[in-house]
C-alpha cells in the first residue's frame, strides 16, 4: 500500500486541493514529497468538489480543522466570498488559489500571479515588458495572468474567451490596473490579434484531463514569432505546447507555474522554505 500511510498519526495535519475535476492534479505528489523531505507532519489530498457544494466544503474545512487548501478550476473566484480575510493581491485579482487556516481564520492568497511571472521567464527571459499579448480565458487563472502582464508592463493584451461578455468584463477591469491597453477580442478577430502578437497564454481549462486533445485556440493562429505559455499541464506536454513547438514557437506548459505556486503555498502553510528539488523530482515525467 501507500508508503505515506505509515507516517500518519493522530497529530498529522491535513491540507489539500479543491477542484472539479481534480483527479489529474499533481499537487498531492509535489506537496507530499516536499513534506517527506523535511519531515513536516502534514498530508495532502485532492478533493473533487462540484460548484454547488463549495460552500459546504469550506464549512468542512473549518469544522475539520483542515490546515490549508489550494483552490483550482472552477472555484478560484467563488472561494473569495467564503473567507475571513483576503490578501491585497488576491483581492485585486479577484481570485484565490491558496487558503491558510490559522486557528479557524481562513485567509486567501493568490500565488498564481508570481507563479505565472516566473514561468513566463522560461520562454521570455525579460518578462512581458513591451509585449503584445493574447490571453485565452477569462476566469480566475486568466485574472492572475492579466495582473502579472500588467505589472510587467505589457504593451497590449487582447482577451479571447468562449463567453465573450466575460472577456469584456475582465479586460475592462484589467485596464484599470495599469498602463497596459486591454481589450476583448472575438473569435473572428483572433487570427489578426495572434498574427501581431508576441505572447499567447492559455488560461482556459481546455486541454485538461479528459479533454487533452482539445485546443483553446485554432491551430493555424500559432506561428514562430510567438512565445506560448499554457497554464494547463498533463503527463507530458499539452497539445497546445506540441503544436506551438512544431510551428517554431517557444512554448512552456503549466508544470513550471504549478511548481512555483506550490512552493509559495508550502511557505504559507509551513513557514519553511520548501525543497524545490524534492517537488520537481516528484513529477519527473516523459517529454515528447
Ligand atoms: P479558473 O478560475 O481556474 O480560471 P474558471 O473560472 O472556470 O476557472 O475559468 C475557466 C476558463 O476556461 C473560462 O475562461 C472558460 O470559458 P467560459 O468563461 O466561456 O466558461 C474556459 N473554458 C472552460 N471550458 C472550455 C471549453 N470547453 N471551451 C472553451 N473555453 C472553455
Amino acid at each position: 500500500m501507500h508508503e505515506l500511510g505509515s507516517t500518519v498519526t493522530a497529530r498529522t495535519g491535513l491540507v489539500g486541493v479543491i477542484g472539479h475535476p481534480v483527479a489529474h492534479s499533481l499537487s498531492p505528489r509535489i506537496h507530499n514529497a516536499a513534506f517527506k523531505a523535511q519531515n513536516v507532519d502534514l498530508v495532502y489530498v485532492a478533493f473533487d468538489v462540484a460548484p454547488e457544494r463549495l460552500v459546504e466544503a469550506f464549512l468542512g474545512i473549518r469544522a475539520l480543522g483542515v490546515r490549508g487548501v489550494n483552490v483550482t478550476v472552477p472555484h478560484k473566484e467563488a472561494a473569495l466570498d467564503l473567507l475571513d480575510d483576503v490578501d491585497p493581491l488576491a483581492a485585486r485579482v479577484g481570485a484565490v488559489n491558496t487558503v491558510v487556516n490559522a486557528a479557524g481564520r481562513l485567509t486567501g492568497h493568490n500565488t498564481d500571479v508570481t507563479g505565472f511571472a516566473q514561468a513566463l521567464r522560461l520562454v521570455v527571459p525579460g518578462g512581458a515588458r513591451g509585449l503584445r499579448c493574447v490571453v485565452a480565458g477569462a476566469g480566475g487563472a486568466a485574472r492572475a495572468v492579466l495582473a502579472a502582464l500588467v505589472d510587467d508592463g505589457a504593451a497590449s493584451i487582447r482577451v479571447f474567451n468562449r463567453t465573450s461578455a466575460r472577456a469584456e468584463r475582465l479586460s475592462e477591469a484589467a485596464g484599470a490596473w495599469g498602463a497596459t491597453e486591454c481589450t476583448a477580442v472575438s473569435e473572428q478577430g483572433l487570427p489578426a490579434a495572434a498574427a501581431g502578437a508576441d505572447l499567447l497564454v492559455n488560461a482556459t481549462s481546455v486541454g485538461l484531463a479528459a479533454k487533452v486533445k482539445d485546443l483553446p485556440v485554432p491551430v493555424d493562429i500559432l506561428h514562430s514569432g510567438l512565445a506560448v505559455v499554457d497554464l494547463v499541464y498533463g503527463e507530458g506536454p499539452t497539445r497546445l505546447v506540441r503544436e506551438a513547438r512544431e510551428r517554431g514557437a517557444r512554448a512552456v506548459d503549466g508544470i513550471e507555474m504549478l511548481l512555483m505556486q506550490a512552493g509559495q503555498a508550502y511557505r504559507l502553510w509551513t513557514g519553511n522554505e520548501p525543497s524545490m528539488d524534492a517537488m520537481r523530482a516528484s513529477i519527473e515525467r516523459k517529454e515528447g
